[in-house]
């Protein structure tokens, strides 16, 4: 069998860590997939689905704007299933992520001039918009708007945790294009209808109708809503402030030698700040994923001057 067909059976852990001792936490640890997140479950479901209803061939040009672990893990998988891929990126890439999309993908476009908010995502969604009147045979996959990213959580990461847990009371989830949430609440509240699902996002991001800013953690939050969302069942929302993400990757580093990705270190704040001078009646099972490794933020979140110069904190991880 194909590395690249190992997607998805990971590993569910239980975290302990100071602070959080008045419930119990269990995390799927996402970057055990092949490509290294949970985009791996949307890429490698989304392609074959899309081949197998015939909206692309062998010659079409897949397209789709993304700096980061989805244009990674879609890269990959066309590049196995014999498709062309054409990534949109921007100037706020990191090095590694466009190492990794340059090598993987047929074709990438950088588009240069920012958006009216100042960021780039609409300016990439225009190009996306041009390449598909200027090139025969393309097809958009549009991670914000497709059915298929959310039926792919439903169907693998939804399932597994249903198979894995025997109850669950809260599950706390970031969100981005929406897809994780959206599938896997559906499917976890299938099985468990009391359970509770936190949505997580970050400061700047206009998702859940806070006033855009400027955000450095690539991965979560987003200046546009998403489409898929409405299908989401979501009962709350946490708005965690970037840096405060960013400490708590350096604690789970320090405290439970656990290297990961922003967004990691957004949901365990969430959880922390939810739970926050509440009187707990019974022990909660919380349930949540580590969606990516520390690697990828070598450049940012794990370089003292980065974290100095754009979130205003000093720390020891260098
Ligand atoms: C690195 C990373 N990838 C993917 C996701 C899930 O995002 P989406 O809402 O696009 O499914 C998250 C959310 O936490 C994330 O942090």
């Amino acid at each position: 069998m194909h590395l690249l067909n190992k997607v998805g059976k990971t590993p569910l852990i239980r975290l302990t860590m100071d602070g959080f001792n008045r419930m119990d936490i269990f995390v799927k640890l996402e970057y055990y997939n092949p490509t290294g997140s949970v985009k791996d479950r949307a890429a490698s479901y989304i392609l074959p689905k899309l081949l197998n209803d015939n909206l692309i061939n062998h010659d079409t040009t897949v397209i789709e704007s993304s700096s980061g672990n989805f244009g990674i893990a879609l890269s990959t998988y066309c590049r196995f299933l014999n498709l062309n891929f054409l990534c949109v990126i921007d100037p706020n890439i990191t090095p590694v992520n466009e190492v990794l999309i340059k090598n993987l993908s047929s074709e990438v476009i950088k588009v240069t001039v920012p958006d009216k908010h100042g960021g780039y995502l609409l300016s990439r969604i225009n190009k996306v918009k041009d390449l598909l009147k200027t090139r025969e045979n393309s097809y958009w996959i549009n991670q914000y708007a497709s059915c298929y990213n959310a039926e792919a959580y439903y169907e693998s990461l939804g399932s597994e945790i249903c198979d894995e847990l025997d109850h669950i009371d809260y599950l706390f989830m970031g969100v981005s294009s929406g897809g994780t949430i959206t599938g896997v609440s559906q499917r976890v509240k299938e099985r468990f209808p009391t359970c509770k699902v936190i949505a997580v996002d970050t400061e700047g991001s206009v998702i859940f109708g806070g006033q855009a800013k400027k955000r450095y953690i690539p991965g979560v939050g987003s200046s546009m809503v998403p489409d898929i969302l409405t299908q989401s069942r979501i009962d709350d929302v946490v708005i965690i402030e970037e840096y405060k993400a960013v400490q708590m990757c350096h604690r789970l580093l320090r405290e439970n030698s656990m290297f990961i990705g922003g967004s990691s270190g957004l949901v365990l704040s969430a959880i922390e700040k939810y739970f926050r001078g509440k009187n707990l009646s019974i022990r909660p099972r919380v349930l949540t994923i580590f969606p990516d490794r520390g690697e990828r933020y070598m450049d940012t979140i794990y370089n003292a001057d980065w974290c100095n110069r754009f979130l205003s904190i000093s720390t020891t991880v260098n």
